[in-house]
């Protein structure tokens, strides 16, 4: 029987992952189905065993059910348990469920695909949701010299600081309180959905720095036009969304697809 995998989330019909793990399957020749489910909000773990039942062997998760789906794993990654998410599950053979977030590896992938240094960078990172929770340990092992967390709710950019400074040199507070220059500035915030911009000075950016929007549009975000008037090199996160999609294919089939074409295809459809 051909393996089943798919993606989980409500609504999830605009989801681009069967079409990327379509692609993934066909360059690296392994037979399986991926198709997208449309949940309950209140039946994902209901549906995740209905599925397993039916021959499903590994599943991406998306809005709403990264929590929902941490909470029904028998076996988390380190990474996941930090997260309190998960973007990954699979079927081990003992019948157990295991769970593991790709999100922040897409990320850092991304970033280090279009050469962006991350070791001993100055990195701003804006928002304290879950997104951001979710890069915070991949981008934390690139050993940057310094993040700073800020958000528009200064105590949660504070506390979500403070659960990972075990792992480097990392900091938090208000959008009010950034200030000095940073080689890399990712925007984590759901702002850019609604066409806004987190209220930042201007002049953050040193020479030759990033901006990196996690969303992405047919269009540059508010976020990279405002970082692009100010000379940083701008990227947006459809690159993010291929290469957590690969990280996930690899842990399920032990192949390391090519983004690439991929991506240059979900590009064209976008504009
Ligand atoms: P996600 O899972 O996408 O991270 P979330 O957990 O709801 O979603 O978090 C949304 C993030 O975007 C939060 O950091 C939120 O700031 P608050 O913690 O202060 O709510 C941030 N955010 C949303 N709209 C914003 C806006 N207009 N300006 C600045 N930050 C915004």
């Amino acid at each position: 029987m051909t393996d089943r995998y798919a993606v989980f989330g409500h609504p999830v019909s605009h989801s681009k992952s069967p079409l990327i793990h379509a692609a993934f399957a066909e360059q690296t020749e392994q037979d399986l189905s991926y198709q997208a489910i449309d949940a309950p909000h209140d039946g994902f773990a209901e549906a995740w065993k209905t599925f397993i039942t039916q021959g499903g062997r590994g599943a991406n998760v998306t809005v709403p059910f990264k929590e929902q789906a941490h909470l029904l794993c028998d076996q988390l990654s380190e990474r996941a348990q930090r997260a309190g998410a998960v973007n990954t599950l699979w079927l081990a053979t003992d019948g157990t469920t295991h769970g593991d977030t790709t999100d922040g590896l897409g990320l850092v992938a991304d970033l280090q695909r279009n050469n962006v240094r991350l070791t001993g960078a100055r990195i701003l990172l804006l928002g304290a949701g879950g997104a951001v929770r979710g890069v915070l340990e991949p981008l934390l092992n690139e050993q940057p010299a310094a993040l700073f967390v800020a958000n528009r709710t200064a105590d949660k950019a504070c506390a979500l600081a403070a659960d990972f400074s075990d792992l480097g040199a990392v900091s938090g507070g208000g959008f009010a309180s950034v200030t000095g220059q940073f080689d890399v500035i990712i925007n984590g915030t759901s702002a850019s959905l609604g066409g806004k911009l987190p209220p930042l000075c201007d002049g953050l950016f040193a020479d030759g720095s990033v901006a990196y929007d996690m969303m992405y549009g047919a269009e540059p975000t508010v976020f990279m036009r405002w970082a692009d008037a100010q000379g940083a090199k701008t990227l947006d996160g459809l690159g993010m969304l291929v290469e957590q999609a690969a990280a996930s294919f690899s842990i399920w089939r032990g192949k390391q697809p090519d983004v690439t074409p991929v991506l240059a295809t979900l590009r064209q459809q976008l504009s």
